[in-house]
């Protein structure tokens, strides 16, 4: 991959976006690619990877301005997903905790073999409504809390974590390659297609 070093618009934390870059690849998929923030950041930091941003209709307005300006590959259609892949890599970042749709499954299905995947999410299963508050502080997770309410904002993000992820990961057939915990909220884990 050629490294373009002039691109410094980073929202994660630095060590989270290396820790992430060392398993995108050729052609990858960025799942529940929200505003396209990260997609954008890979694509603009890797000159000679493919990458394509996809979500939901309804969550993609936004990405689909910055990608059409752009000129950055996105769809809203799983359809067109099964059509170009299989992808090399793929990553799925804060998407876990908030459905209980199969997108680990689907994106198995999507990776060919020898391909990782890389999730980074919450981990804050088992924290009480107040060690949430203390933790929960960044501005884009105050502005969740106000916008979903507290009760609502914890229900969710305290749903799911590392060990529940490793599990389904492994059952679907990936095979666990590192899983971390960060800054005592956030995990990663990566999971290898054999
Ligand atoms: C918290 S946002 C994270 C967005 C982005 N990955 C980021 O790191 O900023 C979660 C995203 O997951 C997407 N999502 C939820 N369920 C999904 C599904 N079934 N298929 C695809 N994306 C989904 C949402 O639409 C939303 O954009």
């Amino acid at each position: 991959m050629t490294l373009n070093n002039n691109y410094s618009h980073i929202l994660m934390p630095d060590f989270f976006v290396r820790k992430i870059e060392q398993y995108v690849s050729d052609f990858h998929l960025d799942f529940g690619c929200g505003n396209g923030w990260f997609t954008n950041y890979l694509a603009s930091r890797y000159e000679d990877i493919r990458i394509i941003g996809y979500d939901i209709p309804e969550s993609l307005d936004y990405a689909k301005r910055l990608f059409k300006k752009i000129g950055m590959p996105h769809t809203d259609s799983l359809t067109q997903l099964s059509s170009i892949a299989p992808f090399d890599s793929a990553t799925l970042t804060f998407v876990l905790h908030e459905t209980d749709d199969p997108v680990l499954e689907r994106v198995h299905g999507l990776l060919r073999e020898g391909s990782y995947v890389c999730i980074l999410d919450y981990e804050l299963r088992g924290k009480d409504e107040q060690e949430f508050r203390n933790l929960f502080t960044a501005e884009l997770e105050q502005e969740e809390i106000n916008r979903l309410g507290i009760d609502e904002a914890y229900r969710i993000h305290t749903s799911k974590g590392i060990d529940e992820c490793v599990n389904l990961g492994e059952s679907i057939g990936f095979k666990t390659l590192e899983k971390e915990v960060m800054l005592d909220k956030y995990y990663i884990w990566v999971g290898y297609k054999s």
